[in-house]
């Protein structure tokens, strides 16, 4: 997919303009920023009564919010059928096991992405498979997934990592060319718009998840969003312990659990739909301006995007730092930016198949036994995946959505805090010199 470009760089945009050396927070300078930064989640009186409305009226199961609920997920993101569940990991086994995945199968994965994506095929007795992402978008890596294709993959996840659409071009070709089906892991991705489509339309489904830190929460939950009639109705039964549409109350057709979502969390996220427009627009517009900003400055490369992509849901604002550039390791830059007032982070500190669950070591060796036979198919020492490396040891550096939710001049202070640092890295090189 085509990918957006960075603007160059230039001299005041640097913070390398003449003038003194400004002191770093650390040094005791004064933070560019104090100020505290949006709050997550946000909450109002009217979310409160949804909730209490939905205790008063004593039917806390049984899903008529729910179900609205999910209609209104599915009519948002223009996919013909939502199922709404109890979290975003049982979202991707429930999808998992409706495509047919089980024990023996392969499912490819991302090696940089939340545990979740992996441990749901763990769960339902398939073994995943890492394959490296995109040194620039950070998002699953089709030449990579073709590599780690076996006679045994029976499904590939990419996910639309901080909110970015992955190449869905790139995995339908390959899903057509070795027949296997493309599941989106959207977790990070509610409301995104790329080429006029949302997740949901490109893989044969689409998982979410309305757990605390995402983009829409309730504190716990999770969606399936398909347009296959058939996958669908797999869903609802499995969602529903088996149950199906006109069937009767103790009639069970699948290895379905009770993954349903409750009454009070269904209320709040419909309370919750009705500000999210408005901050998914407001999250994408300073993440574009953050983007044009921060691509000025030496050595801070914004993750790059496709260019189609109108609506992206920015769960993560992410940037390539080069420690070399700055003459500073991202540890210590880490640390002179939180010291400004900017709340930034790492993310993962290591690829998911360097993980002890993965790696075997820890816990998982402790066990009495093995209790997962699927998980000892695969030698994931084997699973080269160097980008991912590279960005958990050296480069990645994470502000969170909530950080976004601020006025469009609260980014400045992002900027400015990264130029001092940038501006007084290099006079220290020159004082050096
Ligand atoms: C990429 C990704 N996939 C799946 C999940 C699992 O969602 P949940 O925590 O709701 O189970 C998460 C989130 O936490 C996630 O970030």
């Amino acid at each position: 997919m085509s990918e957006t470009q960075t603007v160059a760089a230039t001299p005041q945009a640097n913070g390398l303009a003449a003038g003194p050396r400004e002191q770093l927070a650390v040094e005791g300078g004064t933070p560019v920023r104090t100020q505290p930064w949006p709050g997550w989640p946000v909450v109002d009186e009217e979310d409160v009564q949804a909730v209490s409305d939905a205790v008063r009226s004593g039917v806390w199961g049984g899903g008529e919010q729910a179900l609205a609920f999910a209609q209104r997920f599915a009519d948002l993101h223009g996919v013909r059928h939502g199922i709404a569940c109890n979290s975003g990991t049982t979202a991707l086994q429930i999808a998992l096991s409706s495509l047919g995945v089980g024990p023996g199968d392969e499912v490819i994965v991302p090696a940089y992405t939340f545990v979740a994506t992996a441990t749901s095929v763990l769960l339902i007795g398939a073994t995943p498979v890492f394959a490296d992402i995109e040194p620039n978008t950070y998002n699953l890596d089709p030449a990579s997934v073709e590599r780690a294709i076996t006679s045994r993959t029976r499904a590939i996840v990419p996910v639309h990592f901080g909110g970015a659409i992955a190449d869905m071009e790139g995995f339908r070709a390959l899903g057509e060319k070795y027949s296997i089906p493309i599941l989106e892991d959207a977790a990070h991705a509610h409301g995104a718009v790329c080429n006029g489509q949302s997740p949901g339309a490109w893989g044969v489904a689409a998982c979410f998840s309305f757990q605390s830190s995402k983009n829409l929460t309730c504190g716990e939950g999770g969606l399936i969003l398909t347009n296959d009639d058939a996958v669908a109705r797999q869903c609802r039964s499995r969602v529903n312990i088996g149950r199906v549409e006109g069937g009767a109350w103790y009639e069970h057709h699948l290895p379905g659990g009770n993954y349903r979502l409750g009454t009070m969390q269904a209320a709040l996220l419909l309370s919750q739909l009705r500000r999210f427009p408005e901050q998914a627009h407001r999250r994408d517009q300073n993440g574009r301006y953050l983007d044009a900003r921060l691509g000025t400055i030496e050595g801070i490369q914004p993750l790059r995007s496709d260019a189609r992509q109108t609506l992206h849901s920015r769960h993560l604002y992410i940037f390539r730092y080069d420690s070399d550039a700055f003459g500073l390791p991202r540890q210590r830059f880490l640390e002179l930016l939180q010291a400004e007032g900017v709340p930034a982070s790492t993310g993962y500190p290591v690829g998911l198949h360097q993980q002890p669950l993965y790696s075997g070591r820890g816990l998982r060796g402790q066990l009495p036994g093995h209790p997962m036979p699927h998980l000892l198919a695969h030698n994931y020492s084997a699973d080269a995946c160097p980008v991912t490396e590279h960005i958990c040891a050296s480069e990645a550096v994470w502000l969170t959505q909530n950080a976004l939710l601020a006025e469009a001049h609260d980014m400045d202070d992002i900027v400015r805090a990264v130029s001092k640092i940038r501006a007084t890295c290099n006079r220290d090189k020159q004082e050096q010199a």
